[in-house]
């Protein structure tokens, strides 16, 4: 019988993503690295090694998504863990520094098309991704899902006046991953009577594309908990929100 966790990870081919996918393959799991471009999801998994599978996976892409699943199904017939990490913080081409990415993110100034589109990829890309991969994770014995989010979505802190980072919290990204949130908490009440766990990490503010380069941590520093957590056994909590190690984050 084969007894190696299969897993995916969204968005795979840089960054956090990346980082764990690289090290859930170090610990045995088989990874399919999701790339929404062939290339750079094929040059990532031939950078991370055997136990990394490249598949296209574009998560506002509803064909993409079938197609992943059903190549999923033929090969493995089961999918024991997800990883919803695939994100953007905005549709501009070009580097913004993050005070001029503030600057223009206002509720009064923001672009309602940039808005939809950033949700489009981190708010209904992960729900539809849950949906077409539900079945094959409901075909494991051990499954988890975890979803990557972030503090700056937490409405508790952001609502008390001594966060310091209030002040960038934006209808964009920022309320995205407040989206993510509650969508999160609806896979977890529907999945609560079930032996299915999922999970909500931040990161943490770590140096990738998504922020220009501009965070504070490295990949492996931002990508720990995420491991941590996706690694967790059929013991494991549900329903928790942290950052790491272990420390809760407050909704
Ligand atoms: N970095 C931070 O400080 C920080 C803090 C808190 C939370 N997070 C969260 O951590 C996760 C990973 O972000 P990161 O920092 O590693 O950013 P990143 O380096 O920009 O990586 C984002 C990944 O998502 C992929 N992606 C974007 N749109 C996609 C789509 N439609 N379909 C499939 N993949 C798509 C990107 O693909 P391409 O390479 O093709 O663009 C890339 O592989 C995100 O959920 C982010 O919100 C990050």
């Amino acid at each position: 019988m084969d007894h190696v966790r299969v897993a995916l990870v969204t968005g795979a081919n840089q960054g956090v993503g990346f980082e764990v996918a690289k090290e859930l393959v170090a610990h045995g799991v088989t990874v399919l690295v999701g790339s929404r471009n062939v290339e750079r999801g094929e040059a990532a998994a031939q950078q991370i090694g055997p136990g990394a599978i490249p598949i296209q996976l574009d998560v506002t892409d509803a064909a993409s998504i079938s197609a992943a699943a059903d190549g999923i199904r033929t090969e493995f017939g089961r999918l024991d863990l997800l990883v919803n990490n695939a994100a953007i913080s905005n549709t501009s081409a070009g580097a913004r520094s993050l005070q001029e990415y503030t600057a223009t993110s206002r509720a009064s100034n923001v672009s309602l098309d940039e808005v939809r589109a950033i949700w489009e990829t981190n708010v209904f890309g992960v729900l539809a991704v849950y949906q077409a991969m539900l079945p094959l994770l409901r075909e494991s014995s051990d499954a988890r899902i975890v979803n990557v989010s972030s503090g700056v979505g937490s409405l508790t802190m952001n609502a008390d006046p001594s966060y310091p980072s209030r002040a960038m919290f934006s209808p964009g990204y920022s309320a995205s991953k407040t989206a993510l949130n509650a969508v999160t908490l609806a896979m977890m009440l529907e999945l609560e009577p079930t032996d299915i766990k999922v999970n909500l990490v931040s990161p943490g503010f770590t140096k990738t594309n998504l922020n220009g380069y501009e965070g504070t941590q490295s990949v492996e520093e931002g990508s720990r908990e995420v491991v941590r957590v996706a690694l967790l056994g059929p013991d494991g909590p549900t329903g928790t929100f942290t950052r790491w190690e272990n420390a809760t984050i407050p909704w």
